[in-house]
């Protein structure tokens, strides 16, 4: 029996999570070790069952008893045999080629005859962790047997991974074969970055504090940067990320999302579309970059060897699966105007990177300098105060100001308040991913990027990637373990700042 004490949040209503990909990474690394956390938890319903979908040969024992194998691998808490063996009876293997119907057919009959028989309604989310070129006839063939369509009083949803398309118009026609199966609100596109912890605090920090409303604008602050540094590099999943690079990888969809988070008027309420209209707004507003300004605003790099953490790495193009030629870009660093009131003049400053000196994610507020008036004499400029959201590692937040040194003559030194998730709540953060199938089986879309956002966030991408097809010629090559390329300093140099150090 769990001792555990009952989650706090809502229950969801009993339902059936089907994965498509179920031998996959995604499923092992993170699903079933979130979903087996939720299980610990008391979060789940009591009638709750996982089913995997995928091609292997494999029968619910061999399948529960790898699951057991990763999730004890992957699991961020030792896991418990008697709470792993109690959960792990709600998961089933149904073996099907995603291209044959029967299997589908045959999978909506043995759901409505195992909810029939508890007398429980029909809910089920379906969880595409596939690439995305077998998206198209999984949901053709959910529609065709009636899997997205489960009865009055019982819901479907299905939960997408990205990449959601590859540009606009992709992402706009994976759009239109989605909703030929359900609704937009049944729809979650996922973002993992959206249910990090800290960056829900993002909301919490803004809107649940009056300080800081009335100086979260250009007449106060300087420019703000938002960093996602990898200490990894592509780790066998060249793949893709050769087609994808760093600007579709990151900064089309977590990195923008930040941005959005940190840029968007205070929603009317905290409703899914209320908070997503807000954002979609933010989208929208940045100023599109195209043609020439792409050079002027944008720096792409790739990683050449070098040392990360004293450990000596190959370059991009050695990587296993790399084109030797190729040039895709492993490190990204953009300048980004919003055209609102809000933010007119105050630039946005963005990097993602892989083989960086060390894995940081952060949001940094700079505030405007003091007028050089009363402190001038002190012969040194001072520090801006800057306002840090550190998304991960060491989750938290920091002001930087400067304080008086103590003595008898006057010296300033930068300080810094210091908040820790850790020392503060004494308690773990969740893995994004139990916080959002949670909300998906709640029906809570909050957290998950809408039709229109992901297609207003690529429609600026794709500006980008269009003056990079024309020519490669500006493709800068960093080593392995530095911060990025020199073309990056000189980017934000440019306006009186540099980035905050790795
Ligand atoms: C994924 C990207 O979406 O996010 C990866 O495809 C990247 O390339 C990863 O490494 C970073 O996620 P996290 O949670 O480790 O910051």
């Amino acid at each position: 029996m769990n001792s555990n004490p009952p989650s706090s949040r809502p229950i969801p209503e009993s339902c059936s999570v089907v994965i498509f990909g179920a031998t996959g990474d995604l499923t092992h690394r993170k699903l079933i070790p979130a979903l087996y956390h939720l299980s610990v938890e008391n979060a789940l319903p009591t009638h709750f069952k996982v089913i995997g979908f995928a091609r292997r040969e494999k029968t619910d024992e061999s399948f529960r008893e790898e699951l057991g194998v990763t999730t004890k691998k992957f699991s961020r808490t030792p896991v418990d045999d008697a709470k792993w063996n109690d959960f792990s009876k709600s998961i089933s293997y149904h073996r099907s080629e995603f291209h044959d119907l029967n299997g589908y057919c045959a999978l909506a009959k043995k759901l409505h005859e195992e909810n029939k028989a508890i007398k429980k309604a029909n809910n089920r989310l379906f969880y595409l962790a596939v690439a995305p070129d077998q998206i198209e006839v999984i949901l053709r063939h959910l529609k065709e047997s009636g899997l997205n369509n489960p009865g009055e009083g019982s819901w479907a949803r299905v939960i997408i991974e990205k990449p959601f398309g590859v540009d606009a118009a992709t992402a706009s026609r994976l759009n239109e074969l989605v909703h030929e199966a359900f609704p937009e609100q049944s729809t979650y596109r996922i973002d993992h970055y959206l249910g990090k912890e800290t960056a829900q605090n993002i909301m919490v920090l803004r809107f649940a504090n009056t300080i800081f409303e009335s100086i979260w604008n250009s007449n106060h602050i300087h420019h703000v940067q938002i960093t996602a540094a990898e200490s990894l590099g592509v780790e066998g999943r060249a793949g893709y990320y050769d087609k994808a690079g760093a600007l579709r990888d990151m900064v089309q969809n977590h990195l923008l999302q930040l941005l959005t988070l940190t840029a968007m008027e205070p929603p009317v309420s905290m409703s899914a579309d209320a908070v997503r209209d807000e954002k979609l707004k933010v989208l929208r507003s940045l100023r599109p970059l195209k043609g020439e300004d792409v050079f002027k605003n944008v720096v792409r790099g790739q990683y050449e060897e070098g040392l990360v953490g004293g450990s000596p790495v190959i370059s991009y193009r050695k990587e296993e699966g790399v084109s030797p030629t190729s040039t895709t870009e492993t490190y990204v660093a953009l300048r980004i105007a919003i055209d609102n009131w809000r933010w007119a003049g105050v630039p946005f400053f963005i990097r993602a990177g892989k083989r960086l000196p060390k894995a940081c994610t952060e949001i940094a507020v700079f505030f405007k300098s003091v007028p050089p008036i009363l402190f001038s004499t002190l012969g040194h400029k001072l520090d801006q105060n800057v306002l840090v959201i550190r998304i991960q590692p060491d989750e938290g937040i920091s002001l930087g100001m400067s304080a008086k040194t103590p003595g008898s003559t006057l010296q300033i030194q930068p300080v810094k308040m210091n908040f820790q998730y850790g020392t503060a709540f004494q308690k773990q953060n969740p893995e994004a991913y139990e916080r959002l199938l949670l909300d998906a089986m709640n029906g809570d879309a909050t957290l998950f990027a809408r039709s229109d956002e992901v297609v207003a966030a690529w429609k600026f991408i794709d500006g980008i990637e269009e003056a990079w097809l024309k020519s490669s010629d500006d493709l800068c090559f960093y080593q392995s373990g530095t911060s990025g390329p020199e073309e990056a300093h000189d980017l934000i140099n440019s306006c009186c700042t540099a980035w905050r150090k790795l």
